[in-house]
């Protein structure tokens, strides 16, 4: 009994200082965030350019910087000399505990807007390849409600599954959008879903 009553306690204390250590590095990471929200935005919140931070799963998102440094791919890649890969984690962890939709509501603007922005303007938008191949243009609202050239709609309020934008996400051809990329994160997925599921509001 008094041993089993030890080992309770010891549990206990080791579960304490694992949520002590995740706290920790979440303090550690809020104190180096600045250089990151100067181009990801207030609280990672994403601009309109670039890509949001905050909510995204931490563990994603470590794996995402330590290779970013280490293939020096892309933008980030030679950002991150100066950060050790515990510094990368920490940064992660302070990022994944920012809630994203706080009411649980996606907002078009703040959610859907930076990923077009970053991830299909470049195609879809005036003299875009994929503009001209389809007609459409993902520079608004109007624009992705307005969908394809051959009368296409693509969302359908409501129905994530029945709407050709989200589908087009997630195909497993090389039709996926966007075309020739890495396809979008799962934490993109998540919120393009729910806000389809919540009415694809111009919100
Ligand atoms: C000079 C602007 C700039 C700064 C500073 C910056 N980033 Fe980035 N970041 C970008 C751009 C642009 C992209 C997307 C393009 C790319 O893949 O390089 C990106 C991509 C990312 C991604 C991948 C996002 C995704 O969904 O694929 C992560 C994670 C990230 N940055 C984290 C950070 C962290 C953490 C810091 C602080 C150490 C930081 N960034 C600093 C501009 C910046
Ligand atoms: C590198 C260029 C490129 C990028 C980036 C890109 N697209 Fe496309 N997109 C195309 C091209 C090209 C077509 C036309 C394909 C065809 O019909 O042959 C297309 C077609 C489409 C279509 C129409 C499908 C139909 O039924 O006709 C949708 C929807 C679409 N893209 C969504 C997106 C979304 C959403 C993004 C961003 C997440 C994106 N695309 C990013 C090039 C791009």
């Amino acid at each position: 009994m008094k041993k089993t009553l030890y080992m309770l306690a010891g549990c206990l204390l080791a579960m304490n200082g694992a949520m002590a250590a995740d706290q920790v590095s979440v303090e550690r990471g809020g104190a180096k965030a600045w250089f990151c929200t100067g181009c990801h935005g207030y609280n990672g919140m994403g601009t309109h350019s670039v890509a949001p931070l905050a909510g995204r799963d931490a563990a994603e998102m470590t794996a995402q910087l330590v290779k970013f440094k280490k293939t020096r791919r892309s933008v980030m890649g030679s950002l991150l000399d100066k950060y050790s890969d515990e510094d990368l984690a920490d940064l992660a962890n302070y990022f994944a505990s920012l809630k994203k939709t706080d009411s649980g509501v996606a907002s078009f603007e703040r959610d859907i807007q930076p990923i077009l922005e970053w991830r299909c303007q470049s195609c879809h938008s005036d003299k875009g390849e994929g503009q001209h191949k389809s007609g459409l243009n993902l520079a608004s609202y109007d624009g992705l409600m307005a969908g394809t050239h051959q009368g296409g709609d693509l969302i359908t309020p409501g129905s994530a599954a029945g709407s050709t934008f989200f589908v087009m996400l997630t195909r497993k051809d090389h039709l996926r959008m966007p075309y020739g990329a890495p396809p979008l994160s799962d934490d993109e997925l998540r919120v393009v879903k729910a806000w389809i599921e919540q009415g694809a509001k111009n919100n």
